[in-house]
């Protein structure tokens, strides 16, 4: 799923202009970021950290497709929150519910870096989905 929440209202974000990186914890799986493929994967906002992470296949939950309903898609940016835009009102209202809030936790899915800085971000350990299908 993809799009947006038509009930939430936000400052166009900015994108990177040049390429940078996010490592995820605590896989380490560095992967780099071409503004030039943003979006990535069409979930969440186009170039946050989930579009990011799906877009090089790394798993993080998502439970209602990236429009800020939810609070799955919770990580812990550890390095390089300065280059992010500010959380909205809708989106701490949705971290509030998410377990493990730390003061750098963001939702992935609207949580967007300028590429000013490289990033390290961390899945929390209740969000890791071990469980996958077998492929039909
Ligand atoms: S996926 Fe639901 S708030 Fe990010």
């Amino acid at each position: 799923m993809a799009g947006t929440n038509p009930y939430i209202r936000t400052a166009a974000p900015r994108c990177p202009a040049q390429k940078y990186a996010i490592t995820f914890l605590p896989s380490n799986e560095r992967v780099e970021v071409d503004p030039a493929k943003i979006p990535y994967d069409r979930t969440g906002l186009p170039g946050s950290i989930l579009d990011i992470a799906l877009g090089h296949g790394v798993d993080l939950d998502h439970a209602c497709g990236g429009v800020c309903a939810c609070s799955t898609c919770h990580v812990i940016v550890r390095q390089g929150l300065a280059s992010c835009r500010e959380t909205t009102d809708d989106g701490l209202d949705q971290l509030d519910k998410a377990p493990g809030l730390e003061a750098t936790s963001r939702l992935g899915c609207q949580c967007i870096p300028d590429g000013t800085r490289d990033l390290v971000v961390e899945i929390p350990n209740w969000n890791r989905n071990l469980v996958h299908e077998a492929p039909h």
